[in-house]
């Protein structure tokens, strides 16, 4: 193999569940449907399926036609009647470390019950949205499998979005009903998730009822008639007792989550509960080679695609141990994570790079404090990697012994998509290969196949089960983003090239999508928020390479007449994105500009500005206006 290779040692490949790779690929290759049969059925089915996929109305695919499931049932139910009951499914743990709380799947049940009877009694049913807006706390768990067990469809908001993002996404998704906090700790500081919600809400007529989870001593107001707090409602009768798993179709909703595309409002992705179970599942038992021995760490927030599939499904539907986090990598000290690595004895640890980054710079002597001999698989997710990041963590967290798992995935893919397992050998930035069933191309504007080596656009050819179905309410749309520009192949919106040895190197986004400490944000968000203040006319945000976070946000802003240009102005409208969409979105740096460039047509010229602010030559500029 070419370059720089790192091969699986004697140790891991006797650990993995699944020793031959290629014996897999290929039986996946022969039989895509074999493949996915043979996983669903390792779950528990209400009502069997009677065709594995459906493809005669592409590119809207359905899997597991006919088959009767629910989600919850195999990610909590089902291990009930197992030795399982007693084993822990979730370990929690605050971001000052003063108390972590833990739940056995029996107890996990049994809050996942009250959750469900709770929003029932409020008159949630089958199909509903529900829009969930918290911090890292275990009753977003519960809120999110009560959801699914009554066959409602959540609609996870990231608690670190603002008011802006959350009012569109709640009033896109018409939810009847808000689960929230009273606040969440960030760095030890609050974040009113509460008054958010209040101030969304007043946009927001079909919202009925909120739930506050009391998580923070401080005071917030409560609308009567409309806001409850949990632990009240939890001391009524109507919450206590079993409450029956909801009989779903494979196809039917599970979730939407919104994910910010190339223009316009951000996509509410939707995914299944048959499909979409069946991916989470089967990608996490062999790509991180989940046994019941494990605790397994992923350090997303549940607000993004990975929490859902690799905090919440699928450790569950595994059967696994997921612990979760309530704060960040290095508050109070830099030494927090792996602090908690050893005291909780975590076995699989998946992060994304900008942590990695941003851990680095602090210098091996804060875990060297540690024993991180627990450790045995570690993952990378979000961003490319850098080679100087995975050598880092593959040696001084790691200690040389623990193979990096750099999976390639997106909110719409619902589950990883390029992927290595612990008995592939890995090259440090590479995603490796396509995992089982799945076959990636890299093809140029026309849709042709560039050779190896060559850069060009990453396209997917086989559907797989939890592809997402559609945008919620949006089926053009769905069409068009997605399956149109290459007829008959998922567009990923990545470019990447192949190296002689098929391992895929990603790139980047080719669309207007930005990266921001592994966050997905549109520039759109970013400029729908700037014109809302008086003093802007028009404006282009830009993704820029920024050392630690991957990309920042810098943003040109063209000023109203009667607005001077100044070092506060440009802080204050730095602010008001943060305060408006949420503080991740805040630009790095904004800067004034007459006139931006565009196309004879009217098109914002990023790629200009782009080479502008990096002081890089500007290209062609032949069909740019004046
Ligand atoms: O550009 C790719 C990048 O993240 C995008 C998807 O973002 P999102 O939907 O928020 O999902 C993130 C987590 C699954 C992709 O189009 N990306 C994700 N994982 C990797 C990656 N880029 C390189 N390497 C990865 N492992």
């Amino acid at each position: 193999m070419e370059g720089d290779v790192y091969y699986p040692s004697a140790e891991v490949i006797a650990q993995a569940v699944l020793k031959d790779w290629e014996a897999t690929a290929e039986f996946a290759r022969n039989d895509l449907q074999g493949f996915w049969q043979k996983e669903a059925e390792q779950l528990e089915w209400f009502e069997p399926w009677e065709q594995v996929l459906d493809d005669s109305n592409k590119p809207f695919y359905k899997w597991y036609v006919g088959g009767k499931v629910n989600i919850t049932h195999n990610a909590v139910d089902r291990h009930l009647k197992t030795y399982r009951k007693n084993k822990l499914a979730l370990i929690w743990e605050s971001e000052d470390g003063k108390f972590d709380r833990t739940f056995s799947y029996y107890s996990l049940n049994r809050e996942v019950c009250r959750m469900a009877n709770i929003i029932k009694a409020m008159g949630i049913v089958k199909g509903d949205r529900v829009t969930i807006y918290m911090g890292r706390v275990p009753e977003i768990v519960f809120a999110m499998l009560a959801c699914a067990k009554i066959g409602a469809i959540h609609s996870v908001v990231f608690g670190g979005f603002s008011v802006d993002a959350l009012q569109g996404r709640i009033a896109d998704s018409q939810s009847k009903l808000v689960i929230t906090c009273d606040g969440s700790l960030q760095n030890g500081k609050l974040v009113e998730l509460k008054r958010i919600v209040d101030d969304s809400l007043r946009h927001c007529p079909t919202v009925e009822n909120v739930i506050v989870v009391k998580r923070t001593a401080h005071e917030v107001p409560m609308e009567a008639m409309r806001d409850h707090w949990y632990h009240d409602l939890c001391a009524l009768p109507i919450a206590n007792g079993k409450c029956a798993t909801e009989v779903m179709d494979a196809e039917d909703p599970l979730f939407i989550l919104y994910t910010s595309g190339s223009t316009g409002i951000p996509k509410a992705i939707m995914h299944t509960h048959g499909g979409y179970m069946v991916g989470t599942y089967t990608t996490l038992k062999y790509v991180f080679d989940i046994s019941d021995e494990d605790r397994f760490w992923c350090t997303a927030d549940p607000g993004w695609i990975t929490g859902h599939s690799y905090i919440v499904y699928g450790p569950l539907l595994n059967g696994a141990t997921a612990f979760m986090f309530e704060g960040g990598p290095s508050y109070p000290y830099p030494n927090r994570w792996w602090q908690l690595i050893e005291r909780f004895g975590i076995s699989i640890f998946y992060t994304a790079p900008t942590a990695i980054r941003g851990l680095m710079r602090f210098g091996e002597a804060w875990p060297n404090k540690h024993d991180l001999s627990s450790l045995r698989l570690l993952g990378s997710v979000g961003e490319p990697i850098n080679p100087e990041a995975w050598k880092w963590f593959h040696q001084v967290i790691g200690k040389g012994r623990c193979p990096i798992m750099d999976t390639w995935w997106q909110t719409e893919t619902g589950a990883f998509i390029i992927t290595p397992t612990p008995v592939v050998p890995l090259k440090p930035g590479s995603g490796t290969r396509p995992f089982f069933g799945q076959e990636a191309e890299i093809v140029d504007e026309e849709g042709k196949p560039v050779a190896d080596g060559a850069e060009g656009f990453l396209v997917l050819k086989n559907p797989w089960p939890a592809m997402m179905r559609t945008i919620y309410g949006d089926d053009a749309r769905y069409v068009s983003a997605y399956w149109t520009k290459y007829p008959g192949k998922y567009m990923t919106g990545d470019s990447a090239r192949r190296d002689a040895d098929g391992y895929y190197w990603i790139i980047g986004r080719v669309d207007d999508v930005i990266k921001v400490s592994g966050h997905r944000l549109g520039t759109a968000e970013v400029e729908s928020a700037l014109i809302t203040h008086p003093a802007v006319a028009e404006s282009a945000a830009i993704g820029l390479p920024h050392e630690i976070k991957g990309q920042s946000i810098f943003c040109y802003v063209q000023l109203n007449p009667g607005y001077a240009t100044s070092e506060e102005l440009s802080e204050e409208l730095r602010q008001h994105v943060s305060h408006h969409l949420g503080p991740i979105a805040r630009p790095e740096e904004v800067r004034f500009i007459d006139k931006l460039p565009k196309t004879r047509s009217g098109k914002i010229m990023r790629r200009v500005l782009k080479a502008r602010a990096q002081g890089l030559p500007e290209g062609d500029v032949s069909t740019l206006d004046d």
